[in-house]
């Protein structure tokens, strides 16, 4: 990919330099409504209001965005890859969905170019709704990680992915052994991990489908290789839960049987986490562990209800990130995932700000994977994944926003939460990934 020495980039600029669940709003959110942001070699040079860079700056050619919003790059903590096509799939909870709809669409994934025509489509939505980033599920099959690698690889995309490990209640065709899952995901690390922008998620399905050997396996592998992430589903329904603890009846709680093989860790990201206990979240606050909050996929599969003021709680703080889990959630947007966030909080007597929504699905979800020194935010030095957002992008929205740029952050989060309402890929404007326009519509 040719790349330009220096550019820069004009226009409206929304980001955080803080959490806003813990800091003032007017001190956590940076807006620029006329600002300049500098790129060299796909790196952030410079970021500051126009007026100011301007002087340094004039000669270099600039991209202007008038009228828009430009954000950093949306981060989704928890999607299956494997399940794109399954998506909207009708009528049952998680249990029976998985044996019904779930299991045999992976199977499907033991085809290496089918497995390559699905993560390439995948992608190519990821981009078109304005994510940049994402921790992917991939199937049981080794080669179906080699084809999603190979396809984010090609896009230079910062794709954390990693292969099922699943053992034991579910068809044969979908199932490993904890033996072979232990070297495959040995043998995917070593060929993935770090490879560019590229990283490794160890990635058990969950307590039910496998057994504590496996689950074991998948400790070692955090210890052989410090740096890669674990990834899981953790107390997303209660009949799961009733499951877990059968399956485990020496455990305190489904938290405990990951804690026992190791696996809760500053470098673990729970989904779910919709029927923990008050004792699992303080053990996650403790262990800087991260949930990912998928609410569309929660509400789908009538799974619950997200205590997110709890896990954003001060006294036992929880890193969390937004996930669409499609599959089980029903769309690519993280605009559309922040809605749904926004009700869940609603039906709780709570409220989820547009802003504390935005920075879930940007500094927040990078802080969740352990990435906010290379990306989330405008900071100098970071790599510079952003996004255009069209307010106006629909007669709708256009009708809803009116006419005016926003000048104070009252407006400003007016307008952002008319499109986490009203938005979605239709929103999305423009896609650059390291500096490099990829996708506009
Ligand atoms: N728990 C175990 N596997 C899955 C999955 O594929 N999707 C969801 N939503 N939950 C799970
Ligand atoms: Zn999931």
């Amino acid at each position: 990919m040719s790349q330009d020495p220096l550019k820069a980039i004009r226009g409206s600029f929304l980001d955080f330099v803080d959490d806003p669940f813990y800091i003032p709003e007017t001190d956590s959110v940076r807006y620029l409504s006329d600002g300049l942001l500098v790129l060299e070699n796909g790196k952030i040079k410079a970021f500051g209001p126009y007026a100011e860079l301007q002087a340094e700056y004039d000669h270099l050619p600039t991209t202007v965005y008038s009228e828009q919003l430009i954000v950093p790059g949306f981060i989704d903590t928890h999607v299956h890859y494997p399940q794109t096509e399954m998506i909207a799939a009708y009528g049952e909870q998680l249990l029976a969905w998985l044996n019904r709809y779930t299991f045999p669409t992976e199977s499907k994934f033991a085809d290496k170019s089918y497995a390559r025509t699905i993560a390439n489509f995948f992608l190519e939505q990821l981009l078109h709704h304005g994510t940049t980033t994402a921790l992917v599920f991939a199937a049981v099959f080794p080669q179906s990680v080699d084809a999603f690698f190979e396809a984010a690889e090609q896009l230079n995309l910062c794709m954390i992915a990693g292969k099922v490990m699943m053992d034991r209640n579910a068809p044969e065709a979908v199932c490993d052994t904890a033996e072979s899952s232990y070297q495959e995901t040995r043998a995917l690390i070593q060929k993935w991990h770090k490879k560019g922008r590229l990283r490794y998620a160890v990635t058990p399905r969950f307590a039910i489908t496998s057994t504590e050997a496996q689950l074991r396996y998948a400790g070692q592998l955090l210890q052989e290789f410090p740096d890669v992430y674990l990834h899981t589903h953790l107390s997303e329904n209660v009949d799961e839960v009733a499951a877990v603890k059968q399956l485990y009846p020496d455990c305190a709680g489904y938290l405990d049987v990951y804690d026992q093989a190791g696996l809760v860790t500053d470098r673990s990201i729970f989904a779910h986490g919709v029927q923990l206990s008050d004792a699992e979240f303080r053990r996650l606050s403790a262990a800087q562990s991260a949930i990912a909050f998928c609410p569309t996929s929660n509400l789908f599969l009538g799974s619950g209800l997200f205590k997110i003021e709890q896990a954003k709680s001060p006294d036992y703080p929880v890193k969390v990130g937004l996930g669409t889990d499609v599959g089980a959630g029903t769309s690519f947007s993280l605009l559309q995932t922040a809605n749904e966030a926004y009700k869940v909080a609603q039906l709780r007597r709570q409220q989820l700000s547009p802003f504390k929504a935005l920075f879930l699905a940007t500094l927040g979800g990078a802080r969740a994977l352990n990435l906010e020194t290379l990306l989330g935010s405008f900071d100098l030095g970071k790599e510079a994944d952003f996004i255009v957002l069209n307010p106006r992008a629909t007669p709708l929205l256009a009708l809803r926003s009116g006419e005016a740029t926003p000048t104070s952050l009252d407006e400003l989060a007016d307008q952002l939460f008319a499109l986490m309402m009203l938005g979605d890929d239709r929103a999305v404007h423009a896609t650059y990934i390291m500096g490099e326009l990829v996708f506009q519509p």
